[in-house]
């Protein structure tokens, strides 16, 4: 029975900061509207809408 348990570890983080971005940890590939990939190993994804740096978190929702 034991032998059918398929342990997974999670490979990326996803943390919703209360207030603010979504903190992604661990590598990731992005791809945005253009089709240009983005891979990063930290990134901070807007939740806002007001951010001046497309998808990602520039410190706006904070104003
Ligand atoms: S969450 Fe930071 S600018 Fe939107």
């Amino acid at each position: 029975m034991e032998k059918n348990i398929i342990h997974i570890v999670p490979q990326v983080e996803v943390k919703v900061i209360e207030c603010g971005p979504l903190r992604i940890g661990g590598h990731v590939r992005i791809i945005l509207p253009d089709g240009s990939v983005l891979v990063k190993r930290r990134t901070f994804i807007c939740r806002c809408g007001r951010s001046r740096s497309g998808i990602f978190c520039d410190g706006s929702h904070a104003l």
